[in-house]
């Protein structure tokens, strides 16, 4: 069943000081000097393993590495923000809106929130504020990509309203054993 985004209900005020049953999160917008606490939180997701994209011996090797990538979020249509707590990056979310005229109407998402600290509405509230950004931007469809096996994401994207639009098969092999991508996706009315 296709869903429908209704624009104009963002709610946080970047930089926002967010109130958690484990204190104090402030979400804002990636800094380039956020490099270091961000390979941490890489770290921290690919050590997770078989549901997520990215391996260890993936993730960039020095902070001025991921700094380097981190400049793609500085050009227009994209956008990173981070959830900071306890001196740690604990959830980063990322927009980017299609870069050609005919994907121009689109924008995918993808965001991790760190082991801990689920489960406190921090994922949603980013999620939220990128889905009305990529809106308020012009995006006309929004999407994400899943793995088939990571049951929590899908059930986090279904009470966003993102549903199931179609699947790769096979799409992604994590040891010996053929895992699908599900796209999911959602039109803004
Ligand atoms: C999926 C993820 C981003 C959710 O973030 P979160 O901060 O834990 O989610 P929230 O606390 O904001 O939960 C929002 C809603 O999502 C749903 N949800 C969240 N975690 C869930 C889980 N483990 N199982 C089922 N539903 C879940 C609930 O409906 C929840 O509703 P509520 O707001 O009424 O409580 C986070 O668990 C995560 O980073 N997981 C590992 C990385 C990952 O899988 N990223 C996505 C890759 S595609």
């Amino acid at each position: 069943m296709e869903t429908r985004f209704s624009a104009g209900r963002m709610t946080l005020r970047l930089p926002e000081v967010m109130e958690t049953e484990k204190g104090k999160v402030i979400i804002r917008e990636m800094k380039l000097s956020d490099a270091e606490m961000l390979l941490d939180h890489i770290r921290s997701h690919a050590e997770e393993g078989d549901k997520l994209l990215i391996e260890l011996d993936e993730v960039p090797r020095s902070a001025s590495q991921e700094r380097e990538f981190l400049r793609i979020y500085q050009s227009k249509g994209r956008k990173m923000l981070v959830a900071v707590m306890d001196g740690m990056v604990v959830g980063s979310a990322d927009v980017r809106m299609g870069t050609m005229h005919k994907t121009a109407h689109t924008a995918s998402f993808g965001i991790a929130v760190r082991k801990g600290y689920r489960g406190l509405g921090i994922g949603r509230a980013m999620m939220e504020y990128m889905m009305e950004w990529a809106v308020e931007h012009g995006s006309k469809k929004l999407w994400l990509s899943v793995f088939s096996t990571n049951t929590n994401a899908i059930s986090f994207y279904e009470s966003l309203g993102f549903r199931e639009e179609c699947r790769k098969k096979g799409q992604y092999l994590v040891k010996g054993e053929y895992v699908d991508e599900i796209v999911m996706s959602m039109w803004v009315e």
